[in-house]
């Protein structure tokens, strides 16, 4: 059993000579990737990851993660984009869908929050609420270690934990994740003796979920980082020594790209599980991000499925015939749910009596593919086992592997993010930080 990927519902849309064109393309493109040839070759280390990283450091996190089990009743998780989605994504594949809701005896690990993603006070002022009086650690993630929105969230916390536990005890209850020697976060983690754990410099954010990024927020929710781990290089040998025909990073790669070229620029990963919802955000991330640039590249999009059927449904079918469809399967659910008989069949149910949840579900996805292709939207399908760590770090590989290649293919360096600076600096600007002071007055004229 593996993730594996299936694009034969596809097969009406694309022919076997652009299979076969592309996956020449998908090979120089892998080449380039394993060579260290492409665009951005200083940021590859994700590629060894699962295979090559620090055991010591990796020891410290399960270590850092037992402390906050122990001695905390919520964990923060301050950090954004690269920086928070993969944990969070992680999190929520992995662990009961009402998790922070469960009484403290059925979950034994820490509540998790996350912050620092966003620049709501609103949002803040209602997280300080609901930590209240109780014993939290702070896992703070800022691999430049200057990002504003976590930058902000963390002072605001640090300063509650000071309050609560003097300076002193909330040192120990800081964790800090960032650059090994540079940054302010860095920086101020040495002065104050939080524990540090390391984002490497040739690991970009959005391809971090293997690293520290995620390992401690998801050691910490109680996941086996050892199988995840374990998940990522099983997949990795697929991808790195498996021709086209058997590697599914080179296929998914391919076929979108074939898709693309025939004027599908969007894709729409879709889930019929809700815990899916943030591997759905981590994905866009991941791709929108490496691809989006130099006016190109597919715009990805997320729905979560059966509840956008009633609502974004409607455009997927019948809209601009813009998309495609990336559908992610499990097939095996955690529980089984017999639908019973009723005495009187009044809301028209019995004919489903006796029959699974799943089987349900699963109608409902299948009928939903062969609708959607008839209405012109090629469908793709990864399908994963079961939601385990495992095949989780099977499926996270195989994305950042599939998007390393399908960067290539469309000529784009899938490691830079030129693009997310402009804001920043008007940001910037509009908030007076020194150095902007020529661009304040432009900007307010502009936004009078
Ligand atoms: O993928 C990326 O590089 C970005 O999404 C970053 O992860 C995000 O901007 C956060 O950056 P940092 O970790 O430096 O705070």
């Amino acid at each position: 059993n593996k993730v594996t990927f299936d694009y034969s519902k596809a097969k009406v849309f694309i022919r076997e000579n652009e299979v076969k064109l592309m996956s020449k393309l998908a090979q120089d493109a892998k080449d380039a990737l394993i060579n260290k040839t492409c665009a951005g070759n200083d940021f590859l280390g994700w590629i060894d990851l699962p295979v090559n990283y620090d055991k010591e450091e990796f020891a410290r996190i399960k270590k850092a993660a037992e402390k906050i089990k122990e001695d905390s009743e919520v964990l923060l998780v301050i950090g954004i984009g690269g920086s928070y989605l993969g944990a969070r994504a992680a999190i929520e594949f992995l662990q009961n869908n009402f998790y922070n809701m469960l009484p403290k005896e059925a979950r034994k690990t820490p509540e998790i929050y996350y912050c620092g993603n966003n620049l709501s006070s609103s949002y803040l002022y209602d997280l300080m609420g609901l930590v209240g009086d109780r014993d939290f650690s702070i896992n703070m993630i800022s691999k430049s270690g200057t990002t504003t929105e976590p930058a902000v969230a963390f002072r605001v916390f640090k300063e509650k934990l000071e309050k609560k536990y003097g300076k002193e005890e909330a040192a120990k209850r800081i964790y800090c994740t960032t650059d090994k020697a540079k940054g302010a976060l860095k920086h101020l983690a040495d002065e104050e003796g939080y524990e540090t754990f390391v984002v490497p410099d040739d690991v970009g954010g959005r391809f971090s979920v293997l690293t520290a990024v995620g390992l401690l927020p998801i050691a910490v929710s109680g996941a086996d980082i050892d199988q995840l781990m374990a998940g990522a290089a099983s997949a990795r040998e697929r991808c790195l020594n498996n021709a086209f025909e058997e590697n599914d990073a080179m296929q998914y790669a391919a076929i979108r790209n074939i898709l693309l070229r025939k004027g599908k620029s969007v894709e729409i990963t879709a889930s019929y599980e809700p815990s899916l919802q943030y591997i759905g955000e981590w994905w866009k991330q991941l791709f929108g991000e490496s691809e989006g640039k130099d006016q190109r590249g597919i715009f990805p999009a997320s729905v979560t499925l059966t509840a956008d059927l009633h609502s974004m449904g409607q455009f997927i079918q019948d809209g601009s015939r813009i998309m495609f469809e990336t559908v992610l399967n499990v097939e095996k659910p955690k529980a089984q749910i017999t639908i019973n008989e009723e005495p009187v069949d009044l809301d028209g149910l019995n004919y489903l009596a006796g029959k699974d949840m799943d089987f349900i579900n699963k109608s409902a996805m299948n009928g939903t593919i062969l609708a959607h292709t008839d209405g012109d939207v090629p469908n793709l399908m990864f399908s994963i086992p079961e939601q385990n760590e495992f095949y989780l770090g099977e499926l996270f590989y195989t994305y950042e592997f599939a998007c390393g290649v399908s960067g290539n293919i469309l000529g784009v360096n899938p490691f830079d993010q030129p693009g997310v600076e402009s804001y920043k600096k008007n940001m910037f600007a509009l908030l007076g930080k020194p150095g902007y002071e020529a661009m304040t007055a432009q900007l307010l004229e502009r936004l009078k």
